[in-house]
């Protein structure tokens, strides 16, 4: 089965927000995401909006014609906020102040009770729901009797082993990534995958059976800007 690609266009707004001006506008590369063939659109709107604003999010609700994959922290304000905006899905994670990205998968284990009213409020409302953990068989338990949809496993341990070149741990995470997969289709979810993929490392998360969607943001926002440079240089050379 073909695995559908969600582009996260977060880093879009990393980079407006550091000039905190119009452009570069996340809508416009959600459309150019889109008419280049992905699946999805992903963005995390964090509690300090240090990227993805509400407007962005509610002017993506209102073009993104594929899907649109709302990331967000397990607070009340949050859940409240997404089901004013109905985005396709919720995918919860874990939110720590000051983390440079997404550290780690949300301990759904331990915040059983919370999480399964998150749950259940999101899917009310008619949203798919996803719960990013770890390819752990508690957590999978976890998110089963939470009643999510999704679980979307945590690719960073894998992506970290093979930046470092580890052989061994590469095929390790690779195993446990499989087998919390496949336990988790027996289980009844359905499965994505994300974080830290690149155009190195994906051939072997590709290579899994059983994931539907990968999220991918970092790697192919930064492709953008290097393969777009020449272009972008070239029209500014014949402005001037
Ligand atoms: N999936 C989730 C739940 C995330 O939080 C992130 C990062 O925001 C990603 C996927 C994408 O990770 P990356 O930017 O490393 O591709």
């Amino acid at each position: 089965m073909a695995k559908r690609l969600c582009v996260n266009i977060d880093h879009i707004a990393t980079i407006r927000e550091a000039r905190k001006v119009r452009e570069p506008e996340p809508v416009t590369a959600a459309m150019l995401a889109e008419l280049a063939g992905c699946h999805g659109i992903t963005v995390h709107l964090r509690q300090d909006r240090r990227h993805i604003n509400d407007s962005d999010v509610h002017l993506l609700r209102h073009t993104v014609s594929s899907s649109l994959n709302l990331e967000m922290a397990v607070v009340p304000a949050m859940i409240a906020f997404a089901k004013q905006v109905l985005p396709n899905m919720v995918t919860l994670v874990p939110e720590t102040p000051n983390e440079i990205t997404t550290e780690g998968g949300l301990n759904v284990e331990a915040k059983l009770a919370e999480v399964t009213d998150a749950v259940q409020s999101l899917r009310s409302s008619g949203i798919l729901v996803s719960l990013f953990i770890e390819a752990k068989i508690e957590q999978v338990k976890a998110a089963r009797k939470a009643g999510a949809d999704y679980v979307e496993f945590h690719t960073g341990a894998y992506a970290n082993a093979f930046e470092l070149r580890r052989e061994d741990e590469i095929e390790l995470e690779l195993s446990k990534l499989q087998d919390q997969i496949t336990f988790a289709i027996k289980s009844g979810l359905k499965v994505n995958a994300g974080h830290g993929l690149n155009y190195r490392n994906i051939h072997r998360i590709a290579e899994l059976n059983g994931i539907e969607e990968l999220n991918i943001g970092h790697s192919i926002v930064s492709r953008a800007a290097l393969v777009g440079m020449e272009r972008a240089v070239k029209e500014m050379l014949s402005l001037i």
